[in-house]
C-alpha cells in the first residue's frame, strides 16, 4: 500500500473516519482505496476475540482460547526467553484468529496492593516491568502481529479511573511510571500504544503532548500510532493535536463529525489529521502485509505451554522442609480452589478458556483426599465443610490448603480496600493447621494479602493467577516435578498501612497526589528499613546455590563508559534448579539527591544441573546510576561511589563491590552569589580559589575559644559551609570586596566549563 498516496486521495471526511474505529473491535475500512478493516483484541495473557456479531459494550463472551498465567505471575519468572516464548505463541494465535493487534502488554506499576488491576500488570519495579514487556512484545511481533503496550501514563488505580488525576512530579515520573514504556518502545518497538483515561497532573492522557509526542515520539523515536483506551477520547481535535492518533472504539461518527469542523474552522491543521492518518495506514499495511492467511493453532499445544508458564512462575515463599511433597504419601488437598482455582481476572482481559485443569483433576487420586472447606459463594465458614478440612486434615501426612482472593475481590473497574484474604480462608487455614502441623498453603491471588497464620503453616506456595493450566502446574510444582523459580516481582507488605502510597492512594475527588514520589514498592521499605512479609525478589528453590566472585571490569569510570560485571553462580545442592541472579545498584549515602538504597538494574535466571557452576554478565551503562535531575530535564550521574550488589532480593544481598563514577554531564548549575561555600568546595579546583576569601573571613578560627558554647568550632565551620557566597561581604568586616567576590565568582564559573 502507498501510504502517502492513498491519503492524497482520501477526502475529508474520508480522514476523520479513518481515525476512530468502525466498532468495537475494527478499526474502518476505505473500500474506494481498497484499505481493508484491521481488528484488535485484548489481551495481555491470552485472546478475547469477538465475533463480528459481538455487542456493542464488548461483554458477550469471546471465542473459546487459551488462557495463559497473568503478568503478575510471569513477571515472578524473571525469566526473558519465557516471556518471549509467551509472546511468540499469543502471535501465532492472533495470525490463527485474523487479529491485527493484540491490546497488551500492560505495565503499569504497581503504587500499591489494592490497584484492582494489578494481576495484569508486571511489577512494582520499572526495570523489570520494562524488560518483560519488551521481550512479551519482541515475541508477539515476530509473528507479524502488532502489540499495544498500556495504560500509558501513570495509570496506577481504578477508583474514578477515567476522570482522576496523577499529580506526579516529573523525577518520578522519568524514574517510576515512564521506564517500562521507554524501555518497551526503544528496544522492542510495539506498533501501538494505548493512552490510558486518567489525566497526568491535570491534563488527559490522551490530550497529553507532552507525553504523547514530545516524550514518545520525540525522545523515543516511537513510529507507530497511539489508540486511546476505550473511551478516553475527550476532546477530539486537541487529542489529535497531542498526539492520539485513533480513537476506540467507535465513536458512531460524532467524533469524525468533530474533526471535520475543525480542520474547516482553521483549528486542527489537516497535516495534523493527514499524520494520524499516515500512522494508522501504516499500521494497518504492516498487518496486511504480515498477514498468514490458513494460519492455525493448537490449543493444546498451547495449553502445555500455559502449564510450563505457570510452573515457572510460581513463587515458593516458605519451605520448612514440608515440600516437595512425597509421592505415594497421603496428602489432602483442602479448599474449593483445589477442584476450582482461581486463575485468572475480570474485566477486559477475561480469556473464555476451552479447558480448565484443576490441581484435584490433575492429583494421583489414589494417595490424595479432597475437601472443599469453604464456599466461595459463602462469606462464612460452614460447619461441615470445616469438619470435613479437619478430618482430611487429620488423615494426611501433609495437608495443602488451596487459599486466594474470589473474583470480587480484584477486578478490572474497582480496586480493593484491604489486604486481606477473606476471613473464612483464614479461618481454615489456621483449624486446618490445629489438625496437622505439616500444612502448606497454595495461594491464588493477584496482588499480595496478609498472612496471619504465616508462623503456623510450614510451606507457601505463591500461584498468582496462573491461567487454566494451573492445576498441573501446581502439581509439577508441590512434588518436585519442577523445581520452583520465580521470583517476588513485588514486595509483600506485612500489612496495609505500611504501603508508602497508603494514606494517599485514591486521593481527594480526582487528584490524586503521588506524595511518595520516587519510593514506591521496596525503595521505599528498603529506604525506611522496615520489616516486610517478603521482599521484592525473595523466592526459593528446592536446592540451593552459592553467589561468588563478583568482579568488576574497573574501579572508576566516567559516566558515559560502560561497568562489565561478572558472578558465578552454583548449585550447591542435589537437584536441578534456576536461580534468579538479581544486580542492583546503590547509590552513594552521603550525596546531595533523596535517593532509594537500591535499585535493580540487571537480573539473569540460570538454570544449573547438581554441581554445575556458571558465570552470569552484566553491563551497565549510564541510566544504572543515574536518577532524573528536573533542574536540567534529563539524566545524571553524580560523581561518587557507587555499590554493585548481587543479591537473592533487595533484602538479601550476597555480595558486593565498588565503583567511583564521575559526572561528565557538565550540565551543571552555573555558581552565583547564592551558592554555599560547602558547594562550591566541593568542585575540584575550587579550594584554591576561594580560599583566601575564607581565610579572610575568619569564621572557623573564631569559633576555637569555645566563645559559644563546646561545640562552637564544629558550629562555625557548618555555619561557614552553609553560608552564601555573599557572605563574604557581611562576615569579613570589609576585608573581602564586592570586586574580589565578582573576581572568584568568575573564576569558579569558568572552572565549571
Ligand atoms: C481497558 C483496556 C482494554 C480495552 C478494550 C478498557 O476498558 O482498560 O485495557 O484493552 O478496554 O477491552
Amino acid at each position: 500500500m502507498n501510504v502517502k498516496e492513498i491519503v492524497r486521495k482520501m477526502t475529508l471526511e474520508e480522514k476523520a473516519g479513518l481515525c476512530s474505529g468502525a466498532d468495537f473491535w475494527r478499526t474502518k475500512e476505505v473500500e474506494r482505496l481498497e484499505v481493508p478493516q484491521m481488528m484488535v483484541s485484548d489481551g495481555p495473557h491470552g485472546l478475547r476475540k469477538q465475533e463480528e456479531t459481538a455487542d456493542h459494550l464488548g461483554l458477550d463472551e469471546s471465542v473459546k482460547a487459551v488462557c495463559f498465567p497473568a503478568g503478575c505471575a510471569t513477571a515472578a519468572s524473571f525469566d526473558r526467553k519465557l516471556l518471549r516464548t509467551l509472546g511468540e505463541t499469543l502471535g501465532k494465535e492472533c495470525q490463527a484468529e485474523g487479529i491485527g493487534v493484540l491490546l497488551g502488554p500492560a505495565v503499569n506499576i504497581k503504587r500499591s496492593p489494592l490497584c484492582g488491576r494489578n494481576f495484569e500488570y508486571f511489577s512494582e519495579d520499572p526495570y523489570l516491568a520494562g524488560q518483560m514487556a519488551s521481550s512479551y512484545i519482541k515475541g508477539v511481533q515476530s509473528k507479524g502481529v502488532g502489540t499495544s503496550i498500556k495504560h500509558f501514563l501513570a495509570n496506577n488505580q481504578e477508583h474514578r479511573r477515567m476522570s482522576s488525576s496523577s499529580e506526579v512530579d516529573e523525577r518520578t515520573l522519568r524514574e517510576i511510571y515512564l521506564p517500562a514504556f521507554e524501555e518497551a518502545v526503544k528496544k522492542a518497538k510495539p506498533w501501538t500504544v494505548m493512552c490510558s483515561y486518567n489525566r497526568i497532573n491535570g491534563v488527559y492522557a490522551a490530550q497529553n503532548k507532552k507525553y504523547l509526542t514530545d516524550v514518545l515520539r520525540g525522545e523515543w523515536g516511537f513510529d507507530g500510532f497511539v489508540v486511546s483506551d476505550w473511551g478516553a477520547v475527550n476532546d477530539r481535535a486537541a487529542d489529535l493535536e497531542a498526539g492520539l492518533d485513533l480513537e476506540m472504539p467507535s465513536s458512531f461518527g460524532v467524533n469524525d463529525k468533530k474533526i471535520v469542523e475543525a480542520v474547516e474552522s482553521g483549528a486542527l491543521s489537516e497535516e495534523v489529521l493527514d499524520k494520524a492518518v499516515e500512522r494508522i495506514l501504516s499500521i494497518v499495511d504492516r498487518s496486511v502485509e504480515n498477514r498468514k492467511e490458513g494460519a492455525t493453532y493448537d490449543k493444546e499445544e498451547d495449553h502445555r505451554l500455559a502449564r510450563r508458564i505457570a510452573a515457572e512462575s510460581m513463587v515458593l515463599l516458605k519451605n520448612d522442609g514440608v515440600l516437595p511433597l512425597r509421592k505415594g504419601a497421603r496428602i489432602a488437598f483442602i479448599g474449593e480452589f483445589a477442584e476450582k482455582p482461581r486463575f485468572q481476572g475480570g474485566g477486559s482481559s477475561h480469556i473464555n478458556t476451552f479447558k480448565t485443569e484443576s490441581a484435584w483433576e490433575m492429583a494421583d487420586r489414589s494417595h490424595v483426599i479432597y475437601a472443599q472447606g469453604y464456599s466461595t459463594k459463602e462469606n462464612k465458614l460452614d460447619d461441615t465443610l470445616l469438619s470435613e478440612a479437619i478430618r482430611a486434615a487429620a488423615l494426611a501426612e501433609t495437608a495443602v490448603v488451596f487459599a486466594g482472593l474470589p473474583d470480587a475481590f480484584e477486578s478490572e473497574g474497582f480496586d480493593r480496600t484491604h489486604m486481606r484474604l477473606p476471613e473464612y480462608q483464614n479461618e481454615l487455614i489456621e483449624a486446618v493447621c490445629n489438625a496437622n502441623p505439616n500444612t502448606v498453603v497454595v495461594l491464588h491471588n493477584g496482588s499480595p494479602v496478609e498472612m496471619p497464620w504465616i508462623h503456623k503453616v510450614k510451606g507457601i506456595l505463591e500461584t498468582y493467577l496462573g491461567g487454566q493450566a494451573i492445576g498441573g502446574a501446581v502439581v509439577d510444582v508441590l512434588y518436585g516435578d519442577v523445581n520452583p523459580s520465580g521470583r517476588l516481582p513485588e514486595t509483600f507488605p506485612l500489612k496495609l498501612e505500611d504501603n508508602p502510597s497508603y494514606i494517599f492512594y485514591i486521593g481527594e475527588g480526582d487528584k490524586v497526589e503521588y506524595r511518595e514520589g520516587v519510593f514506591v514498592g521496596y525503595r521505599y521499605y528498603d529506604k525506611k528499613k522496615m520489616d516486610v512479609l517478603f521482599p521484592f525478589g525473595h523466592g526459593l528453590s528446592y536446592t540451593s546455590f552459592q553467589l561468588s566472585n563478583l568482579k568488576l571490569s574497573k574501579k572508576k569510570m566516567e559516566d558515559t563508559e560502560e561497568l562489565q560485571v561478572t558472578v558465578e553462580v552454583k548449585n550447591t545442592g542435589r537437584c536441578a534448579g534456576k536461580e534468579v541472579v538479581q544486580l542492583y545498584v546503590a547509590a552513594p549515602e552521603d550525596g546531595d539527591v533523596i535517593r532509594p538504597v537500591r535499585e535493580l538494574k540487571g537480573f539473569e535466571k540460570v538454570e544449573l544441573a547438581p554441581g554445575e557452576r556458571k558465570t552470569v554478565s552484566f553491563r551497565l551503562g549510564k541510566r544504572a546510576f543515574a536518577y532524573y535531575d528536573a533542574e536540567i530535564s534529563d539524566f545524571r550521574v553524580p560523581t561518587g561511589e557507587y555499590r554493585i550488589e548481587i543479591g537473592r532480593s533487595s533484602r538479601d544481598i550476597c555480595l558486593s563491590e565498588e565503583v567511583t563514577v564521575t559526572d561528565t554531564s557538565g550540565k551543571r548549575q552555573p555558581i552565583t552569589m547564592d551558592t554555599t561555600i560547602g558547594d562550591i568546595l566541593k568542585l575540584s579546583g575550587a579550594k584554591e580559589i576561594v580560599e583566601k576569601m575564607i581565610k579572610r573571613m575568619g569564621i572557623a578560627d573564631s569559633g576555637s575559644d569555645g566563645n559559644l558554647g563546646e561545640g562552637t568550632a564544629d558550629m562555625a565551620a557548618a555555619m561557614q559551609r552553609y553560608m552564601p557566597l555573599r557572605s563574604a561581604l557581611s562576615f569579613s568586616g570589609g576585608q573581602v570586596t564586592l570586586e574580589q567576590v565578582e573576581e572568584i565568582l568568575d573564576r569558579l564559573n569558568r572552572l565549571q566549563n
